[in-house]
């Protein structure tokens, strides 16, 4: 795929989303229906959410085979986005020290962080890839983008 032809994928995306987020509905329910955009826009091997709650994230809604329900802060690709703050991209999941390996058919992955109106992390974004280096700089920055516009669903979830 050339650059410029990931890029109408992620115009794509954030159109659709524009569409289908309900700023009055639960979380789970606007996650859901990201978590489904993302698999139907992108095709990746798993996507979904992890939720901050207290010390560690839990399995949120996702697409694609079943995946570890807890990651402590600090542990795994995950919790080490929520630990430093900031997007991983990791071309190689087995050379990333502490991987947590929910599916063996995983070789590469990105995470990205969910920020609130505060400035705290309440969830991460989480793809997954069976293809080695499946993620790059323009992914980063329109998942980041994504993710930034996830802002206003975390309204409700205590
Ligand atoms: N690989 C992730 C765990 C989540 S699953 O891949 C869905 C990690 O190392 O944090």
């Amino acid at each position: 795929m050339t650059p410029s032809e990931k890029i109408k994928i992620y115009e794509n995306i954030h159109l659709q989303w524009s569409g289908l987020v309900d700023t009055n509905a639960p979380w789970y329910s606007n996650l859901s229906n990201a978590a489904a955009l993302l698999m139907q826009e992108l095709n990746p091997w798993w996507v979904g959410f992890y939720l901050v709650k207290e010390n560690h994230l839990y399995l949120g809604p996702f697409q694609g085979p079943t995946a570890c329900t807890r990651i402590a802060k600090g542990k795994g690709v995950c919790g080490t986005c929520w630990e430093k703050r900031e997007t991983q991209l990791v071309p190689n999941v087995h050379e990333f020290p502490g991987h947590i390996a929910c599916s063996s058919l995983s070789e590469s992955e990105i995470v990205v962080p969910c920020f609130n109106r505060n400035n705290e992390i309440w969830a991460v974004l989480d793809i997954d890839s069976k293809l080695f280096n499946d993620f790059d700089l323009i992914d980063k920055q329109e998942l980041e983008k994504f993710c930034a516009s996830l802002e206003q669903i975390d309204h409700d979830r205590n």
